[in-house]
């Protein structure tokens, strides 16, 4: 039985893996650290706060005491390492909170988690660490780090941290570089959920630049199913790209979702292009599917309707995010710490 601290684990992909493995492994204890910024949202997991084995605690990653006193607290194995800052626009808008965060943050998780003895430490990171494509190729492990944006650039930092500490102390951490995710509970600022929420209220849309960017989507059930892939049987030191070959270009999918809500492509309104915009992710995620046998299972058609749905159906949910009464839930009713 594993006694697992997850960060992060009140955003998107943490909130979904929480979950999941509340679900798959229920004998596992599950302690959810999370600073509860903009993008942590308690109401992505309130249904599990009562249950057994499961604890959240409201702390930042970079407070090494925290930190420290959790792990020894709750005789902490396995560490999956989500809290990030990680949305692109915020960071060439405002950089210095993605270094606080990913860099020193992750190195101050490392070191508590090395200092406590910490058996299994996964890093979440991305595909951006690689920086951008031509038309042609896929990033494998052995792809050079390019990154293009604050955000890439802290996220490549945290991943030497980690490299680093396994090459130094032999501390048993795995890297996962996964490319983008789509899926319930995705905070309505990047693309997917941004085109429904706007288009179910019938606003323009925004597209940057010519909207021929191309992305690598994966559902974030089959992100999920790769980190626990790697928590069971990921080699220590190693790297593991995770992706769904499903390339596409923004435009492709911003036509997807309009046809599928049965709304005009009209209102689609092409907007100055990001900043340093990389033009194609694409991943190679062999390595993940021969070594530790992972296969994603959804189709991406598979998975934006069921995606368009859920947003169509939690629609209390992005509201309250929009209009910020989230924000009030979290500190005023539910916030602090709780066992
Ligand atoms: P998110 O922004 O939805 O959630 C981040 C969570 O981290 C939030 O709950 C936030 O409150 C928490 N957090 C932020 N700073 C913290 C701190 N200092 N201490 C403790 N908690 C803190 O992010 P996401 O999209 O779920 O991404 C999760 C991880 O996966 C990130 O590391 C990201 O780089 C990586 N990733 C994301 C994608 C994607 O498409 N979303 C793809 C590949 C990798
Ligand atoms: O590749 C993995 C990365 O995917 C993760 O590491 C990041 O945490 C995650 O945010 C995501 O980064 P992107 O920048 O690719 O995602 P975003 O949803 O912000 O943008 C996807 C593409 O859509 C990108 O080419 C920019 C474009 N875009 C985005 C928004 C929000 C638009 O055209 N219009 C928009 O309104």
């Amino acid at each position: 039985m594993r006694r697992m601290l997850v960060t992060g684990g009140m955003g998107f992909i943490g909130s979904n893996f929480v979950r999941y493995w509340r679900e798959r492994h229920p004998e596992d204890t599950v302690v959810n650290y999370d600073l509860l910024t903009y993008a942590g949202n308690r109401n992505n997991v309130a249904d599990l706060e009562e249950g057994p084995r499961y604890r959240f605690v409201r702390g930042d990653i970079a407070d090494a005491r925290q930190v420290g006193q959790v792990l020894a607290e709750e005789r902490i194995d396995t560490v999956v390492h989500f809290a990030a800052e990680s949305h692109v626009d915020r960071s060439i808008a405002e950089p210095q909170s993605f270094v606080g965060t990913n860099v020193l943050g992750t190195q101050i998780l490392l070191e508590a988690a090395r200092r406590h003895g910490v058996a299994r430490f996964v890093h979440i990171s991305t595909d951006e660490v690689y920086g951008t494509l031509g038309p042609e190729g896929l990033f494998s492990e052995s792809t050079p780090l390019a990154p293009n944006s604050p955000y890439s650039a802290s996220k490549a930092g945290a991943d030497l941290l980690a490299r680093a500490y396994f090459e130094t102390y032999r501390f048993p951490v795995m890297i996962t570089r996964c490319s983008n995710n789509y899926g319930p509970y995705q905070f309505p600022e990047k693309l997917i959920p941004t085109v429904i929420t706007r288009a179910l209220r019938d606003q323009p849309v925004p597209v940057y630049g010519d909207g021929l960017n191309v992305r690598d989507w994966l559902h974030v059930h089959d992100h999920i199913t790769a980190v626990e892939r790697v928590i069971e049987a990921g080699i220590p030191g190693e790297v593991y790209n995770i992706g769904g070959s499903n390339e596409r270009t923004n435009l492709q999918i911003v036509h997807r979702i309009l046809q599928e809500l049965g709304k005009p492509f009209s209102l689609i309104e092409f907007v100055p292009d990001r900043l340093g915009h990389d033009r194609r992710y694409a991943i190679d995620s062999a390595k993940i599917r021969s070594q530790l046998g992972w296969n994603p299972l959804y189709t991406f058609e598979e998975g934006i309707v069921q995606t368009v749905n859920w947003y169509v159906s939690h629609a209390e949910w992005w509201q309250s995010i929009l209009d910020g009464t989230y924000r009030r839930i979290d500190q005023a009713g539910r916030g602090g710490q709780s066992g």
